[in-house]
């Protein structure tokens, strides 16, 4: 049979309304009845299935709420699924997330199946830096240490002294003990680190498509039209808006700050599905919703969640040679642990 003549579940019954009517309490306020009939018996189906085979979900936050709240087994930023996946006892994950992120799981985990519903869930800041150019700097700069965000391929990663990512940046950086470091690829995560620290930045041209369109002038007009609003921008947003922002840290951060500080008003400079997901966990907090979405992450869907499940795709696979390489500088990072 042709994988295209099987159906999608979509019997939207008695059993599927009753097992997960719980889950429809927490998102229904992002999620219209008419939608959830569609979703549901999906939701149904991929949670049965991820138990039988022993299966983990790894979301991470810029995912839909249907995903994020309905089907996954750990939700957080980069730093905390790549723990998940180094730690997780499940015999094979799916990481609903970005390419790099799966990537990083299988570093971590090589004996485990690691799956991607959507192979093509790319990232700009990845896109932006090759193996070879790693190799140049490191010639351009003889023993200054290379520290790269987690937003890179392995080959890229193989090259690197450590990783780091949002959450613990500047944390890395200072751990090295030098004066100088090479920080790739993002541009703009670079300048706000280097805001912080003594350590000299070399910094590429990397950019994130999504992060690099808030402006300050679009902040500031936020400001002005909501008086006492809490701004939370993350790291890979220009300086210009992390001047204009109370506070600025990874998504995990910015979760955290939500929910530990429960602002009356607040806008998350970031992926636009992060603030529904942090919104039905704090409901009374308001959110203010500048809105640009993440056409990678947003590739992933319940439908190729559950074409992941049930056809074992997308396998994701690395060099042996490029796991051992990359290990160790995902390792460094995950000792290190987090800052925000
Ligand atoms: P976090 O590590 O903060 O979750 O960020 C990942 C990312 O891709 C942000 O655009
Ligand atoms: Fe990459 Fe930006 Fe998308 Fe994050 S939001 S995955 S950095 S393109």
């Amino acid at each position: 049979m042709l994988r295209q003549d099987l159906k999608y579940p979509s019997d939207f019954n008695s059993e599927v309304k009753k097992a997960t009517a719980e889950l429809y309490n927490r998102v229904e306020k992002f999620i219209p009845e008419v939608e959830w009939q569609f979703h549901a018996p999906l939701i149904y189906e991929i949670n049965r299935l991820k138990k039988e085979k022993n299966i983990a979900i790894l979301t991470h936050n810029y995912q839909t709420p249907e995903i994020f709240h309905c089907v996954s087994d750990i939700v957080g930023d980069s730093l905390k699924l790549a723990y998940e996946a180094r730690d997780s006892k499940a015999d094979t994950i799916v990481l609903c997330g970005v390419h790099f992120m799966a990537e990083t799981a299988k570093i971590l985990s090589p004996e485990k199946n690691v799956l991607i519903p959507d192979e093509r869930a790319g990232c700009s800041l990845s896109e932006s830096i090759t193996a070879d150019d790693i190799r140049l700097l490191k010639q351009k700069y003889p023993g200054v240490p290379v520290v790269t965000y987690v937003n890179t391929s392995a080959e890229v990663k193989a090259e690197t002294d450590v990783c780091c990512t949002s959450g613990n940046a500047k944390h890395v950086v200072e751990s090295l003990g030098t004066d100088k470091v090479i920080f790739l690829p993002d541009e703009y995560l670079a300048k706000n680190i280097a805001k912080q620290t003594k350590v000299e930045i070399i910094a590429w041209k990397g950019r994130c498509e999504v992060h690099e369109r808030f402006t300050a002038e679009e902040i500031l007009a936020y400001k002005n039209q909501h008086k006492n609003i809490v701004v939370l921008a993350h790291p890979e947003c220009s300086p210009d808006v992390v001047a204009v922002s109370d506070f600025s840290g990874s998504t995990a951060g910015m979760n955290n700050y939500v929910k530990n500080n429960q602002p009356q008003k607040v806008i998350m400079v970031t992926e636009c599905s992060m603030s529904d997901n942090v919104a039905i966990e704090n409901p009374n907090v308001e959110f203010i919703r500048p809105c640009n979405l993440c056409p990678h992450m947003k590739r992933i869907s319940l439908k190729k969640i559950f074409d992941a499940i049930r056809y074992n795709q997308y396998q994701v696979e690395v060099n042996k040679d490029i796991i051992n390489k990359a290990r160790i500088s995902i390792d460094r990072m995950l000792e290190i642990g987090r800052s925000t």
